[in-house]
């Protein structure tokens, strides 16, 4: 069993102390920092571009995975790696030639990740499985933070596992606190992404600690 990993969303954190936030959850133990862009078309809100990653970018050192929930993610690439991001995560549903894209993120170095909208199969993704790092479930229609988590994405989990192994980084994405991340895990899933379960906490290192699941890893 590979280790838990935590990514809190910082779209629940307090725009205003962007970079304090950012070390705030650095100091309280997570191993990723998830920035949202969301660009008003692919989804129904607007949230921060390559700007606001440049500008936190020096607060941390811990890995910067961005979640692409923009239109013309091909469009994008460059200038969101060139901003700082190490993990680039595009969807399926974007516009866009998903082999090409990838082909592009490899291009700038970066690792490549997939998401999966709730009601997307998993075939959809099939193909590039052994081309990115990670996938991506949500686990919420994307666009807003604070929705209630949807069941039918552990299914969808355990059959990535199941034709995966053991390899890519599964992270689950909305609605995530500690009794849907403990579902989660026991489908397969290990990276935690959670924005209100963080930084609606009063104690992010015990929000982050709990999200592990600590209690399952004998179990599994
Ligand atoms: C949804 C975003 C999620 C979201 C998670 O569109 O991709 O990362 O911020 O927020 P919570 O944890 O509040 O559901
Ligand atoms: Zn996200």
């Amino acid at each position: 069993m590979k280790r838990i990993l935590v990514a809190p969303s910082i779209l629940a954190a307090d725009f205003a102390d962007m970079r304090n936030e950012v070390k705030r959850i650095d100091r309280a133990g997570a191993d990723r920092v998830h920035i949202d862009v969301m660009d008003g078309h692919f989804v129904n809100n607007i949230t921060f571009g390559p700007a606001l990653i440049s500008s936190i970018r020096s607060a941390t050192d811990l890995p910067f995975e961005t979640h692409l929930m923009i239109e013309r993610p091909d469009l994008y690439i460059k200038q969101f790696s060139d901003a700082g991001s190490d993990i680039l995560i595009v969807h399926v549903e974007a516009d866009h030639t998903m082999a090409r894209t990838l082909r592009m993120i490899k291009a700038c170095r970066k690792r490549a990740g997939i998401a999966l909208n709730p009601n997307t199969p998993v075939s959809a993704a099939r193909k590039y499985m052994k081309d990115i790092d990670m996938l991506l479930m949500m686990s919420v229609y994307p666009g807003f933070g604070g929705q209630k988590f949807i069941g039918s994405v552990l299914k969808k989990i355990k059959e990535v596992r199941r034709i995966d192994g053991s390899r890519l980084t599964i992270g689950v994405d909305g609605g995530v606190n500690v009794q849907t991340a403990e579902q989660a895990i026991r489908a397969g899933a290990n990276e935690m992404i959670a924005g209100t379960t963080v930084f609606k906490a009063r104690s992010y290192g015990r929000a982050i600690s709990e999200l592990r699941c600590p209690h399952l890893l004998s179990k599994l």
